[in-house]
């Protein structure tokens, strides 16, 4: 901070400037009280030379005496009277003190010169009266340069006294600033000095209001300090709260996938059969045909080809099931609508068993970048509930539809199972919600996929119950939207 922009030199400024204003007040009075004083001195000194002079004048000018009038303005001496002129009552110059000579003549502007009383300024007229009768006039010209050269000198005077005031207030003002500043500076050093971790204590006892203001900020500060520690601890609390949640979570994630891959290992045990009796029965009839002696070469290459088309489906169902179990995660580009038939293949062998007819409405064109298995385990978990919820004799449907909208895509999982009983709807996707039997649910399917949907995927996951047509019929049942970013 410059000296310009601190307290100190604001606070002196402000001093100076109210003072100095004042002092140039007080100067221009002072000022025109001198020249005011000096001319009324001048009348004073013209007005008493003039009363006396007349008197002595007034007789030798009324009998035209030059050489007495002459001699007794010649006595008279004043250095600040240049001349003195006396006139006759028609203002004819019948002597004057600078002169020898009996001139004569009007005096110039004798008809201007104002009435007795009044001063023009370096010229005073006044009466030579005889009794009553004016019989002449006294013209005093004052000396202009001695006059205003006096002036000067006062003024100047003045002037000194002045500026010796202002250089007083300047140094007052400087003193001044530093009193009322110096005690704030010693609080800023105080607090300044500290680091934010130690309790302060400022050099600064008085009673005065800076005193009440430091002991406020010290007490402020100590207070804050503590409770920065505490908040501190706690948030120290709360980080190894987080972990242990964390870690849970992580439990909790392997636990469900655990069961995910029971029932997926159930499915695939569901899915083989099929296959394996197929080539068990392909086997058993070439054996049955070399018996016969009807195996023939084209009917070889015809049954091995069967058991490779059910080798290879054998394969790929393991394929999709190693890469459910890879528990890395890893980024893809997938085509969605690739990843939610995969998904819904793995559980081909529920899909048919319990008769459900799966209704894709899914462009072709959506991709998303993240993790396959995910989505895969988001899908099965939702897929899995209405599975479970599923009313025994009826129709079941399951549909999915997927969209691209600005830079979100919008999946949509809609059943016909009745929907999600409402006292249970506002918590479902809390930990431990279940309505199943322990030994059916453990209730962290949904909040799973909660987690993965929002915290692994950055997306949205919402869920409502919806009244529904359907080819001309009316169904309820559960929707889950999931929105995430593309
Ligand atoms: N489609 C649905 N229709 C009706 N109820 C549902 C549906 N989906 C979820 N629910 C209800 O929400 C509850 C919570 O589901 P969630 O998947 O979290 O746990 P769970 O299925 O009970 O157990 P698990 O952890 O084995 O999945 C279920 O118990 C069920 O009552
Ligand atoms: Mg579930």
């Amino acid at each position: 901070m410059s000296f310009f922009q601190s307290l100190r030199f604001k606070v002196f400024a402000l001093i100076v400037l109210f003072f100095s204003m004042f002092l140039l007040l007080k100067f221009f009075y002072s000022y025109n009280k001198i020249q005011d004083e000096s001319n009324r001195y001048l009348k004073s000194v013209n007005s008493s030379t003039a009363s006396i002079l007349s008197k002595q004048l007034v007789s030798d000018l009324y009998e035209l005496n030059f050489t007495e009038v002459k001699f007794i303005l010649s006595t008279f001496s004043n250095e600040l009277i240049k001349n003195i002129i006396v006139l006759t009552e028609d203002g004819y110059i019948f002597s004057e003190k600078k002169s020898n000579k009996l001139i004569f003549k009007k005096f110039k502007n004798f008809e201007e010169l104002e009435d007795v009383e009044k001063i023009n300024k370096y010229l005073y007229k006044y009466p030579i009266l005889l009794d009553t009768d004016i019989i002449g006039y006294l013209v005093i010209e004052n000396s202009k340069e001695l006059f205003e050269k006096e002036l000067k000198k006062s003024i100047s005077d003045l002037g000194f006294v002045f500026i010796a005031i202002f250089i007083i207030i300047v140094i007052i003002s400087y003193l001044f600033s530093r009193i009322i500043v110096n005690p704030i500076n010693k609080i800023i050093e105080s607090i300044s000095n500290k680091s934010d971790e130690s309790i302060i204590e400022i050099d600064y006892k008085k009673n005065d209001e800076l005193g009440y203001l430091a002991r406020i900020i010290e007490s402020n500060h100590n207070k804050i300090l503590i409770l920065n520690n505490d908040l501190k601890d706690k948030i120290e609390n709360v980080t190894k709260m987080n972990n242990t949640i964390q870690k849970q979570q992580k439990t909790m994630i392997q636990q469900s996938k655990m069961v995910a891959i029971g029932e997926m290992i159930g499915n695939i045990a569901h899915q083989w059969r099929q296959p394996l009796s197929a080539i068990s029965t392909i086997s058993t009839g070439m054996e049955l045909e070399k018996e016969m002696g009807v195996l023939s070469k084209e009917s070889i290459s015809r049954h091995s080809k069967k058991i490779n088309e059910n080798v290879q489906f054998l394969s790929r169902t393991l394929d999709v099931f190693q890469g459910f179990m890879k528990t890395k995660k890893r980024k893809e580009h997938i085509n969605l609508k690739k990843i939610v038939k995969d998904s819904i293949n793995i559980m081909k062998g529920v899909v048919s068993e319990y008769n459900i007819k799966v209704i894709y409405d899914i462009d072709d064109e959506i991709y998303i970048d993240g993790d396959s298995n995910e989505l895969t385990q988001c899908i099965v978990n939702i897929f899995n509930n209405s599975k479970d919820a599923y009313i025994l004799g009826k129709e079941k449907l399951f549909f999915i539809s997927a969209k691209q909208a600005d830079k979100k895509v919008i999946i949509e999982f809609k059943d016909n199972a009745g929907g999600i009983s409402e006292d249970i709807l506002p918590k479902v996707f809390e930990p431990y919600t279940t309505t199943k039997h322990q030994s059916q649910g453990t209730g962290l399917g949904l909040y799973i996929t909660y987690t993965l949907i929002v915290d692994s995927m950055g997306g949205e996951l919402t869920v409502r119950n919806s009244v529904y047509e359907f080819e001309e019929s009316t169904y309820i049942g559960a929707v889950f939207k999931i929105s995430i970013p593309c």
